[in-house]
């Protein structure tokens, strides 16, 4: 037992093929292992790498996600506390739209005990993989969809366009099936100011337990995403629109003409 610490690491999306050597042998060697991963074989998987491997709370009766969130700080830094090097292990990669990784380091950090993250693969790493995006080619832009809405963020449709938790928009709670059905309405509206109706958009899910499943790939027109079958680990992803307008002086003034 040492003075106390915490490594947070993510399993990746697909089951153990995504977790990185790293992750891997910070989970071998802590003192207590945390995980918040929803599926039983990587739970067990997890107790079979450490014995000590324990589920965190995740307590759907609150009223808000947000309490949740705390209740799993808390638990993750009682082991802290106890001097335990802890390493909390969550899916994809555990600082990508994930409240309760950050919030833990930050909080292990004011109390003095070293605290780090590790990355892990992402849900988008794996649309870039299974949609053929390179972001490298016309930019890519990621909001988790109701920050989109409520904060009428700004983007540029000739741009990759990215939108998390489609299935949870106005939602402060707990994932509904079929609660997502008048979000999506309003978010189908709101894009159609800046998309053609007719626009195809594809609603993404990446394959979980690879090789045995294929991704989800729901290609569709916009004004039909209210109809799609949503589920809370979908993705939205709106294709750039053709070419933006290349600036003649800017390339000049690159040396580039
Ligand atoms: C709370 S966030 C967690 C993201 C996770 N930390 C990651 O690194 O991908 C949940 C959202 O991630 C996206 N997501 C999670 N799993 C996914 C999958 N298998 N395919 C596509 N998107 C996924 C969805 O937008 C979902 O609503």
């Amino acid at each position: 037992m040492g003075t106390g610490s915490l490594t947070i690491v993510g399993t990746g999306i697909q089951l153990v093929g995504h977790l990185t050597l790293a992750a891997q042998a910070w989970i071998q060697q802590a003192d207590k292992v945390l995980f918040a991963v929803a599926d039983p074989l990587t739970a067990e998987w997890l107790r079979s790498l450490n014995p000590t491997a324990e589920a965190l709370p995740y307590n759907t009766k609150n009223q808000r996600r947000s309490e949740t969130y705390q209740e799993i700080v808390q638990r993750i830094l009682a082991e802290v506390r106890l001097g335990l090097n802890v390493c909390a292990v969550f899916y994809g990669h555990p600082g990508v739209f994930a409240t309760p990784t950050h919030a833990a380091i930050r909080q292990a950090q004011e109390e003095g005990f070293p605290a780090q993250m590790l990355p892990g693969i992402s849900a988008e790493d794996c649309l870039f993989a299974d949609l053929g995006l390179d972001p490298g080619k016309s930019g890519c832009q990621s909001f988790e969809a109701t920050d989109f809405l409520i904060r009428r963020r700004k983007f540029d449709p000739t741009s990759a366009l990215i939108l998390w938790q489609i299935a949870m928009i106005g939602n402060l709670g707990f994932y509904q099936p079929d609660g997502y059905l008048q979000g999506l309405s309003v978010l189908t509206e709101v894009l159609t100011a800046d998309y053609s109706s007719d626009r195809e958009v594809i609603v993404y899910e990446a394959a979980v337990y690879y090789p045995v499943c294929q991704p989800v790939i729901q290609k569709l027109p916009l004004c039909q995403l209210p109809t799609a079958k949503i589920t809370e680990i979908s993705t939205l992803y709106i294709p750039p629109q053709p070419s933006a307008f290349v600036d003649r002086e800017m390339m000049i003034r690159l040396g580039m003409a």
